[in-house]
């Protein structure tokens, strides 16, 4: 088992306003292992029709066609909280984080669909996702939030609940807000101690 599994999503990668403020954050809390997978730096393949026939056809769950589902599967099942970094792209989420979703998402595996609904498969955990967009995303009547939302109700559908979003919002954040992310992020961290 590990503390944390770290999502960075950002096509920015190391140079991203979000992933280096988690990594000031992790500098001022020691004691915590885990692991980081950067998106952009290691994509994840397109969904292959071997894949879709897998998933749809519920097919046993050692067949190959599951084999990068189920090691982004395992990643989340070794750790003990969740953080995601991610920009808000075109009012969603950016694809890459939803061809994540669409590998960590299956059936029978993380979560189960009954009379009462989808119901999840995972631990519950501790999870903190800091929202990265060129605008206000939050209470903007000119621009409809479908970030938010969706990636709760995704999560919540796998049995992750306890979610703390995080925003950083507009292209030019000030230094105090920065700091406001930062200290959130470091509290997130202290409490996994
Ligand atoms: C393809 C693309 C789509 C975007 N769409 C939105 C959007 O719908 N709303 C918004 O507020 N910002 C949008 N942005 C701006 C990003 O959210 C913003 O640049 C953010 O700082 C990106 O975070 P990053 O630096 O971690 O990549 C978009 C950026 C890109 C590249």
């Amino acid at each position: 088992m590990q503390d944390y599994f770290w999502l960075d999503v950002s096509p920015h990668s190391t140079n991203s306003l979000t992933t280096r403020l988690i990594e000031n954050a992790f500098a001022n809390v020691s004691g915590l292992q885990g692991m980081k997978r950067q998106l952009s730096d290691e994509p994840l393949p397109n969904i292959t029709a071997d894949y879709a026939r897998a998933v749809t056809q519920n097919l046993a769950f050692d067949h190959p066609s599951y084999a990068i589902s189920e090691q982004l599967i395992n990643q989340l099942e070794m750790s003990r909280a969740l953080i995601i970094s991610t920009p808000v792209h075109n009012l969603g989420v950016p694809a890459s984080l939803k061809l994540w979703l669409d590998y960590v998402l299956r059936s029978q595996r993380t979560f189960t669909s009954g009379s009462e609904g989808k119901v999840g498969l995972l631990a519950d955990r501790p999870t903190i996702i800091i929202v990265k967009s060129g605008s206000r995303i939050v209470n903007n009547s000119r621009q409809q939030d479908f970030f938010t939302p969706y990636l709760t109700f995704a999560l919540n559908i796998m049995g992750i609940n306890q979610l703390s979003f995080v925003y950083l919002q507009g292209f030019d954040v000030n230094i105090e807000e920065q700091n406001a992310v930062q200290q959130k992020i470091q509290l997130f961290l202290q409490r996994l101690l």
